[in-house]
């Protein structure tokens, strides 16, 4: 695969290496172009009618299942809309509807804080004496047993981006009883996945990092066939009715997946991940996730040698490890506002995490040796030593 074509494919500020598309992806260039024509042909030429005409309702479905095919879920297996943190909820409280008689959500301290504060709220809602307990990620296997409901997890960790065997934690689960959530924020379009494979019950994920559909685009949640039909949404918004437009006072859910719609999608959010998805739909998985592991390794050599003060905070494994690679460093917020201003984009989780996220549809080797030579300079000479640095920001 020729990644400089996907690349040519990408606005990329001029002198800019972006290392950070693990949390927000950049701009396909024909993005700009097509929200333009939906405000301009569609919301401001079609007016109302454009939900019909110009397909705004059934770019939900149609999108997802283009996403689908990144991470092996089934046409109509999956919808788009909210946020993830909204997603997650949907996910959980379905599952523990479907495992009455069982208290427990088991996640661990890797995971994303809201997936775990969404299912604190939600134990808190239902005051039925569920409880989430939190594991150390290497202590999941051993504490999955016939009390557990759900098994909650983000595949890649966002800390350090560490993979969780989906397929064996999943069988475990199944094993017990139990079903299996698993959040792919840092898996889709970063690692192979196949979630039917795996036999995971749900998946949830976003769009805004490695998907590129920009600042809050819209999340992604799969239901595996044989449960979708049975499920009662906990979230039941007028567009999950089985008839919306029939405007009945009595909630009927959708057919399938379209019951996990909520409320109104994000048309002009989804016009930007349709030009986006005109990019991933040229590529194969298996080539990116290739290419993210050569340029990973590359930068981890590089920066082992030349920055002796920064420790790998990743798995040194390449098959363990998502597509960022994390050095700890005890002042590594100042040391990533250091960088930003030279050019390097990565950025900082705290404590003390340094995060840079590999992603071949736009970064190749040169930008990799350039931005290890930049580090490497602002490490020797002590760069991020300043107030300036220092001071947090409102984002990290
Ligand atoms: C793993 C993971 N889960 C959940 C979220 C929350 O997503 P949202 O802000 O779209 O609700 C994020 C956000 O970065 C994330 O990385």
């Amino acid at each position: 695969m020729d990644f400089s074509q996907t690349k040519a494919m990408f606005h990329l500020p001029e002198g800019m290496i972006y290392l950070d598309g693990n949390s927000l992806g950049p701009l396909p260039k024909a993005a700009a172009a097509r929200v333009q024509s939906t405000i301009q042909d569609e919301w401001g030429e079609m007016l109302i009618t454009g939900w019909n005409k110009a397909g705004w309702m059934d770019q939900t479905t149609q999108l997802a299942d283009r996403i689908g095919r990144l991470i092996g879920a089934p046409a109509g297996t999956m919808v788009l809309g909210d946020t993830l943190s909204i997603k997650v909820y949907q996910a959980l409280a379905s599952s523990l509807e479907m495992r009455p008689g069982r208290k427990v959500i088991l996640s661990d301290s890797g995971n994303f804080p809201s997936d775990l504060y969404m299912a604190g709220g939600l134990v808190g809602s239902l005051k039925q004496g569920h409880v989430l307990k939190v594991v150390a990620p290497e202590d999941v296997a051993e504490n999955i047993n016939e009390d557990v409901a759900v098994l909650m997890l983000t595949e890649v960790g966002y800390g350090t981006g560490r993979i969780h065997d989906m397929a064996a934690l999943t069988s475990l689960a199944h094993g017990a009883g139990a079903l299996a959530v698993w959040d792919l924020a840092h898996s889709a379009g970063a690692i192979e996945v196949d979630v039917t494979a795996a036999g995971a019950d749900f998946a949830v994920g976003c769009t805004y990092k490695y998907l590129n559909s920009g600042p809050g685009g819209p999340a992604f949640i799969y239901v595996a066939p044989q449960h979708v039909d049975g499920l009662r949404p906990a979230l039941s918004g007028w567009l999950g009715h089985a008839a919306p437009f029939a405007f009945d006072q009595d909630y009927q859910p959708g057919i399938g997946i379209q019951r996990m719609r909520v409320g109104t999608p994000p048309v002009l959010q989804l016009a930007s991940l349709g030009a986006s998805l005109d990019i991933w739909d040229q590529v194969k998985m298996a080539d990116v996730r290739a290419r993210s592991i050569e340029l990973s390794e590359l930068f981890i050599e590089l920066v082992e040698k030349s920055c002796p003060s920064l420790t790998l905070a990743s798995p040194r494994d390449p098959r363990a490890r998502g597509s960022q690679v994390c050095f700890r460093f005890g002042q590594g917020y100042a040391a990533i506002q250091a960088l930003i201003s030279r050019g390097v984009i990565g950025d900082f989780r705290a404590p003390d995490v340094m995060r840079f996220g590999f992603t071949p549809l736009y970064i190749d080797e040169g930008d990799v040796r350039c931005a290890a030579e930049i580090l490497a300079e602002i490490m020797a000479t002590d760069a991020w030593d300043t107030e300036a640095f220092r001071t947090m920001a409102k984002v990290t």
